[in-house]
């Protein structure tokens, strides 16, 4: 009986350090890939073993995203979060947004992509929708994009373009401040409540800002240029809590990204 017990205990202990969404190690390999997948012509080639691509929810069907797993590797699946992209016209939800929820856009003069008022009741419920769907796609975790909007002004209420930051905690908080650093906060956490329920793991996507708090809810960051930026420093609360910091550098005319690779 007791031995039963002890064996019980001991299969539920197993079950519950298995169980749950996926958690990567600190150093992993991965490929970024946000047009059609072509499988298999797409997979990265070459002596390195990747741990994980990184896909757009949308733009991939199940078929190819079950081919890649195939493969060993987890799937990262992509889509924009705190935006709305008029193009992406595999989103099924796109005709949904209600046209108070679009803000401004989101790099001016271009109207195609619009910020989204990511307090909408609509917009969360849509959210929850593409989630859904990453998890009936087969998608082993997901990666919200556009998530830091408190930074530009995205066009709910008027008059102030950047809210003031400092240290990841918003200060002078001014009547007036566009959609701000605390809503961007709460739908970060959302976000990461809602992929977490689904068994889904969640990047942190360039908001620095809210690295130190993130660090003990997301899964991982995924960092464009933040060595360009000088924020690559802001994540090392990732970093120390074993969870891996993925960057993209873009190629520019004096050299990068190769200066970044020898430093
Ligand atoms: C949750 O995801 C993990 C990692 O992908 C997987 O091993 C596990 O079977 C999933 N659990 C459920 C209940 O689907
Ligand atoms: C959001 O979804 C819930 C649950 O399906 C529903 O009860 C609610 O009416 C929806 N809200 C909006 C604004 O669509
Ligand atoms: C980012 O890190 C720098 C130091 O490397 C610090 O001065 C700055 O306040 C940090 N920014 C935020 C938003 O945490």
């Amino acid at each position: 009986m007791a031995l039963n017990m002890l064996l019980a205990l001991l299969a539920m202990a197993l079950a519950a350090s298995t169980a749950g969404w996926w958690k990567p190690p600190k150093r992993i390999q991965w490929q970024w890939q946000l047009s059609p997948f072509n499988y298999p012509a797409d997979l990265v080639k070459g002596p390195d073993r990747l741990d994980m691509y990184d896909v757009d929810v949308f733009d991939n069907t199940a078929t190819t995203i079950r081919n890649i797993k195939s493969r060993g590797v987890r799937v990262m699946c992509y889509f924009e979060a705190g935006t709305w992209p008029s193009g992406k016209v595999n989103n099924p939800f796109l005709s949904q947004y209600p046209a108070r929820c679009k803000g401004k856009p989101y790099e001016p003069p271009y109207t195609d992509e619009l910020w989204l008022d990511i307090t909408c009741p609509e917009v969360l419920n849509i959210t929850r929708k593409i989630l859904d769907l990453a998890v009936t796609k087969g998608c082993d975790g997901v990666e919200p994009d556009n998530v830091q909007g408190f930074e530009t002004d995205s066009g709910y209420n008027t008059g102030f373009y950047k809210c003031p930051i400092k240290n990841g905690v918003q200060t002078g908080y001014t009547t007036g401040c566009d959609l701000d650093y605390k809503e961007w906060r709460g739908f970060n956490l959302f976000l990461a409540n809602e992929a977490h329920a689904r068994n889904l793991s969640i990047a942190l996507k360039n908001n620095f800002y809210m690295a130190p708090e993130m660090a003990a809810v997301h899964d991982m960051v995924l960092s464009e240029q933040c060595y360009q930026y000088g924020e690559c420093a802001n994540y090392t609360s990732f970093i120390n809590a074993g969870k891996p910091v993925l960057l993209t550098e873009y190629r520019r005319s004096n050299g990068w990204p190769l200066k970044t690779c020898r430093e």
